[in-house]
C-alpha cells in the first residue's frame, strides 16, 4: 500500500506519519517512512531551494517542475522499490500537495498539472489519501511554535511566510481535491488532540489493509 499524509504547514502529518509507523511495525506490518520534497539525497537539495525563504524570487512554474523532479527521483528510486520488496510506504507529502499548493493556492491550472502527472510518473497516485483538514490560523500558529520550541526543522519555510489567503486557498484545494476522489481520499479532523488523530488515522488504515 502507498499511502500519503496532506494537509496544510502544521495540520500534523510529521506527527502522526511517525506515530503510525510505529503502530504499524509493532503489528509486524513493515513500512517505509518517506517525504516529498527531499526524500532522496539528490530531493533533499531541491528541497533546500524550494524551502528556503530567501528565494522569494523563484518563478511559479520553475518551482512545479522542481517538485516534479523531486518526485520522479523519489518515486522511481524510493517508492517504487519499497512497494516491490513488499512494504507499506508512508509519505509526508505527494501529488495532492501539488495540486494544492501550485494549482489552488499559486493559480497555476490544475488541468496543465495533471497532464504534467500523467506525463511523468504515469498517473502513479497512492492507494490510500489521508488529508489531515486544520484551519490555517491554527495550523500555521502550530507551525510556528514549533520553530521556537524544535531543534532539527526550525527553519521557517517559504510557505509559512505566505499569507493566510493562501492557506485558504490551499485548505479548500484539498477539500476539493478530496471530495472529487473519495475513493481515495480520506479526510481526518485535525484539530483534535494529536491521540485522537491517530487513532482516526488507524483506524482508517487498518480497515483497508484487513477489511
Ligand atoms: N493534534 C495536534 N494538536 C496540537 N498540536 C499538534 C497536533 N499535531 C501536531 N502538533 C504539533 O504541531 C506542530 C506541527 O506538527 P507537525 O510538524 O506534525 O505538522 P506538519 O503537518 O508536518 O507541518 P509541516 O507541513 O510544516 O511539515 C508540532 O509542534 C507538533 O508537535
Ligand atoms: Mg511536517
Amino acid at each position: 500500500m502507498f499511502i500519503t499524509f496532506e494537509g496544510i504547514e502544521g495540520s500534523g502529518k510529521t506527527t502522526q506519519i511517525r506515530a503510525i509507523a510505529k503502530a504499524l511495525a509493532q503489528d509486524g506490518i513493515p513500512c517505509r517512512v518517506t517525504r516529498e520534497p527531499g526524500g532522496t539525497d539528490i530531493g533533499a537539495r531541491i528541497r533546500a531551494i524550494l524551502l528556503h525563504p530567501e528565494n522569494k524570487d523563484l518563478v511559479h512554474k520553475a518551482e512545479l517542475l522542481m517538485y516534479m523532479a523531486d518526485r520522479v527521483q523519489h518515486v522511481e528510486t524510493v517508492v517504487r522499490p519499497a512497494l516491490n520488496r513488499g512494504e507499506t510506504v508512508l509519505c509526508d507529502r505527494y501529488l495532492d500537495a501539488t495540486l494544492a499548493y501550485q494549482g489552488y493556492g499559486r493559480g497555476l491550472n490544475v488541468d496543465l498539472l495533471w497532464d504534467l502527472h500523467r506525463l511523468v510518473l504515469n498517473d502513479f497516485k497512492p492507494d490510500l489519501t489521508l488529508l489531515l483538514d486544520l484551519s490555517p490560523e491554527i495550523g500555521l500558529s502550530r507551525a510556528w511554535r514549533r520553530i521556537d520550541a524544535d531543534g532539527e526543522e526550525a527553519e521557517q519555510t517559504r510557505f509559512e511566510e505566505e499569507a493566510l489567503g493562501f492557506h485558504e486557498r490551499v485548505r479548500a484545494g484539498y477539500l476539493d481535491l478530496a471530495r472529487r476522489e473519495p475513493e481515495r481520499f480520506r479526510i481526518v479532523d485535525a484539530a483534535r488532540d494529536p491521540s485522537r488523530v491517530q487513532e482516526a488515522v488507524l483506524e482508517i488504515i487498518n480497515g483497508i489493509l484487513h477489511p
